[in-house]
């Protein structure tokens, strides 16, 4: 058997080199890592729920023409996608102040935001993701003023949707967080949603109890990550509502 090539090995997955040119296997791992590494983690069954989790939400946004980098789910673990030159930011969106910027500007968690608010950090784990402006991104050339209009208009848009499908379970989308690919086609270049969507990257509570139902559970240990995840994909029948697959086999009397 022929051994694959592995491109990169991050702290949530590893991207092997797909079987036709342009395209990447997304390995889910069950790492999980906070304040920048810090802290880390090995939680069983979390890569499955993600990789579940995230071909879903892309998929979503294919169907309502918000173009993203997923083919296709290849197993349990692993995911297709059209392999993309990452633009190096983070696109932040929150609804809700939590995390960062509530403690940036003094804001208490779950006050409601008079609307949604885009942020941009530089990706460089060596700094910490530094949050930058629009005037960092232009003078050092990490995006153009036009990709960053196209770039606002994609974080908007999956934020709508996130929003709505999340509250129709009864979660409340406070923020997430995205990464954007460049793609060439002929002489076009196109901006796609790309990286993943999954409770590691977004601040789900649930809107009865304000639960946490996202990786701040594993941040500010608040119980189990497997069971917040799963309550997730269960709500949004991507996992069947009974069965409990994640879990080490159990012998049966
Ligand atoms: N479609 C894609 N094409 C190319 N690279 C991608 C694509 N989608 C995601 N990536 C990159 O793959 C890596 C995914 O791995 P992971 O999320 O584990 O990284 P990480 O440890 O968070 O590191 P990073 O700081 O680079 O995000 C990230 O660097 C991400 O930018
Ligand atoms: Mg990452």
């Amino acid at each position: 058997m022929a051994r694959r090539k592995k491109i990169y090995e991050g702290k949530a997955k590893t991207l092997y080199e797909g079987p036709e040119p342009g395209t990447i296997v997304q390995y889910f791992k069950d790492d999980a890592t906070a304040f920048n590494a810090e802290k880390k983690a090995v939680i069983e069954g979390k890569g499955v729920l993600n990789n579940l989790l995230s071909e879903y939400f892309m998929l979503g946004l294919t169907n309502i023409g918000v173009p993203n980098h997923f083919l296709k789910r290849l197993n349990m673990r692993e995911q297709l996608v059209r392999s993309c030159e990452i633009v190096p930011l983070e696109v932040i969106v929150r609804n809700y102040a939590a995390g960062s910027m509530a403690k940036r500007l003094g804001i208490e968690e779950g006050t409601q935001l008079p609307r949604p608010i885009v942020e941009y950090c530089y990706k460089d784990d060596k700094l910490g993701d530094p949050l930058v402006t629009e005037e960092h991104i232009a003078a050092f050339g990490w995006a153009s003023p036009q990709d960053m209009d196209d770039i606002l208009s994609l974080a908007l848009r999956v934020n709508d949707f996130l929003s709505g499908v999340m509250y129709g379970v009864g979660i409340k989308l406070v923020d997430f967080k995205i990464e954007i690919g460049r793609v060439y086609e002929g002489d076009f270049q196109r901006l796609i949603v790309a990286d993943e969507i999954s409770p590691d990257s977004c601040r789900l509570w649930d809107i009865e109890t304000g639960q946490k139902l996202d990786k701040d559970v594993f941040r500010r240990d608040l119980g189990s990550l497997t069971d917040a995840y799963t309550e997730v994909a269960k709500r949004l029948g991507v996992m069947p509502k009974t069965s409990a697959p994640m879990g080490k086999p159990t012998l049966i009397n």
